[in-house]
């Protein structure tokens, strides 16, 4: 896809807005790490991976200026500022700790310096992103028949990370084989990932898109037209229960009634070793009027209460198989996963 979903530019940060699409493709820029960090909490930038290059490149802006002791105080104020603004996907804590290392074993050079070495490993951080995906999609390319027909939830495509995507990348990678591939992407409510932003790449990249309601996912899978379902992930547990966009869980249920194989795009970066299962990932409650009002009007009483979970887990043993960038994991997850993340 040609449009970059994040760029370091010229000591800045610059975003497409994806709040704004696919009606205006609107860039914003960012100078400083307290942008950044509003552009995540209000996803102008959203998606697992793409967050977590936001934020490395949030730690790179945010530390400019400083040197020594108080560059490492001015650390510890962005690492938190960034880690507040949204707790489920791990890629973003991944980020931070990892610019924080880089910090440290930086603590004796100068301004300049250190600004050039934390600048450096934002890059490698976005640079690594993009190769993980396409490494991931050859993987996932490989279990994907063809002709294929591929639901998909959410977007955990180039918009959500640096680019090709994860679950997005392995529809590419299967087109890129030369394998004919259609897409049915669910809307994604109440954000609309999939129907904003999932279509609007697709259909960007000439790969076919068919946008269905979320509730209509059972009827097109009873219909067998779909012969796998590929979802992204903002994190899975050790024992391989998956957190994803709110949705994930009952797409699961239903692929497994109907006996269609269900596959999680999963970069190491996602994959939490530190939590034994799905009841230890926090989950991210948004507003209410997320829920109660859309383009600006209201679709539910003013007043009325609302839940508004923004991801779900969907239980390891629905889970057909793991597709990461060092291969494929299957059943039992706690040993195939720690094998992938000790792999070098
Ligand atoms: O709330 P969002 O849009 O950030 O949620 C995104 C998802 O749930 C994606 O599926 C996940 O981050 C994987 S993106 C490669």
């Amino acid at each position: 896809m040609t449009v970059k979903t994040i760029e370091w530019r010229a000591n800045t940060v610059r975003m497409i807005d994806q709040r704004l699409l696919p009606a205006r493709e609107v860039f914003r820029t960012y100078r400083d790490y307290r942008g950044v960090a509003e552009a995540i909490r209000t996803m102008v930038i959203r998606g697992a991976p793409a967050i977590g290059v936001a934020a490395a490149m949030g730690v790179a802006l945010g530390i400019r200026g400083t040197a020594h002791e108080r560059a490492r105080k001015r650390f510890e104020l962005v690492a938190k500022t960034l880690k507040a603004t949204r707790p489920t996907a791990v890629n973003l804590a991944w980020a931070v700790d990892r610019m924080g290392r880089v910090l440290e074993a930086n603590l004796a050079l100068g301004e300049d310096e250190l600004f050039g070495a934390m600048r450096a490993e934002a890059i490698a951080i976005y640079d690594e992103d993009l190769a993980v995906n396409r490494s991931l999609g050859q993987f996932g390319a490989a279990l994907v028949g063809n002709p294929a027909t591929i639901l998909t939830h959410c977007n955990a495509g180039a918009l959500a990370t640096a680019g090709y995507g994860t679950a997005l990348g392995v529809v590419r990678a299967a087109r890129d084989a030369g394998k004919i591939i259609e897409v049915f992407a669910d809307e994604t409510r109440p954000f609309l990932q999939g129907s904003r932003l999932t279509a609007w790449e697709l259909r960007k990249d000439h790969i076919p898109v068919t946008v269905i309601a979320d509730n209509m996912a059972a009827t097109v899978l009873a219909q067998k037209k779909i012969d796998c379902v590929v979802v992204g992930t903002d994190r899975t547990a050790a024992n391989g229960d998956v957190a994803n966009k709110i949705g994930t869980y009952p797409l699961a249920v239903m692929a497994r009634r109907h006996g269609v194989p269900f596959y999680v795009a999963a970069p190491l970066s996602s994959i939490d070793l530190n939590c034994p299962n799905g009841a230890s990932i926090p989950i991210e409650e948004r507003a209410g009027r997320e829920l109660t009002e859309f383009g600006g009007k209201q679709i539910a009483p003013k007043g009325v209460h609302t839940f508004n979970p923004a991801f779900d887990v969907t239980p390891a043993e629905l889970v057909t198989a793991i597709i990461t960038e060092r291969g494929v994991a299957y059943p039992p997850y706690t040993e195939s996963l720690r094998a992938l993340k000790e792999k070098n």
